[in-house]
């Protein structure tokens, strides 16, 4: 398939659009089953080391498990913010979406018990492969108008055990999906000052 200058404008604009979503913004609107597989088949169509497709994706909707989750949030969260707590600002942030997105997905890496090519070097290439499927879901949602959020403030092995999924797998995300009520126009943390954005020449070297 040969595609036309317009579709990569239309992906650099889905791909500039793509925001972190956190529980400020979800709305209690549901995720039509059609889309929620356009997500998924997004996902399972990322590249993966040795075509190892070392994926799992948990979908959660069930209330308990999801109050589990943000139970361990908030007790990892009370750690971060001691780390934190020179900067006033990190206790006054929404770091997750866990009760208000309709949909939570774990997406976990599971070792593939046999040697795999392109990992006999780079042992952490199976979990890269997993990162590039949630570009690849959060990239889509977007083009949905569909919001996703990231969480990572967890502890991994309790969530592991929260979903009875084997301790053997890792889990690389915690996503929180959902419609939104807006998008934002840029990073959350830019806005309130967290960081500042990089610039292009901040970023590449050549050589
Ligand atoms: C690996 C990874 C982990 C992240 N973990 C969290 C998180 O735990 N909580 C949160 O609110 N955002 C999390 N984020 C979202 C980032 O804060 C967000 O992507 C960044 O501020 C840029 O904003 P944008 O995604 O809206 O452009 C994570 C993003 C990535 C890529």
């Amino acid at each position: 398939m040969i595609f036309k200058q317009n579709d990569a404008l239309k992906l650099l604009e889905i791909i500039k659009a793509r925001r972190d979503v956190r529980g400020n913004r979800f709305i209690p609107k549901a995720v039509e089953d059609e889309k929620l597989n356009l997500i998924l088949e997004a996902g399972i169509s990322a590249p993966s080391v040795g075509y190892s497709q070392p994926w799992k994706f948990i979908v959660i909707q069930d209330t308990k498990i999801k109050n589990n989750i943000l139970k361990n949030f908030e007790d990892e969260n009370k750690k971060a913010k001691e780390i934190f707590k020179d900067r006033d600002l990190y206790k006054k942030l929404k770091l997750e979406g866990i009760k208000e997105a309709p949909i939570n997905m774990a997406m976990l890496y599971e070792p593939q018990g046999e040697e795999v090519i392109g990992m006999t070097s780079m042992k952490q290439m199976g979990e890269y492969s997993v990162v590039c499927a949630i570009q690849n879901m959060w990239l889509m949602a977007r083009s949905l108008n569909i919001g996703l959020g990231w969480v990572s403030i967890l502890d991994e092995k309790k969530v592991l055990d929260q979903l009875e999924a084997p301790q053997s797998s890792n889990l690389i995300a915690y996503l929180c999906l959902g419609y939104v009520d807006k998008f934002y126009d840029e990073s959350e943390l830019k806005t309130l000052g967290w960081k500042d954005e990089k610039k292009l020449s901040d970023c590449v070297v050549f050589k």
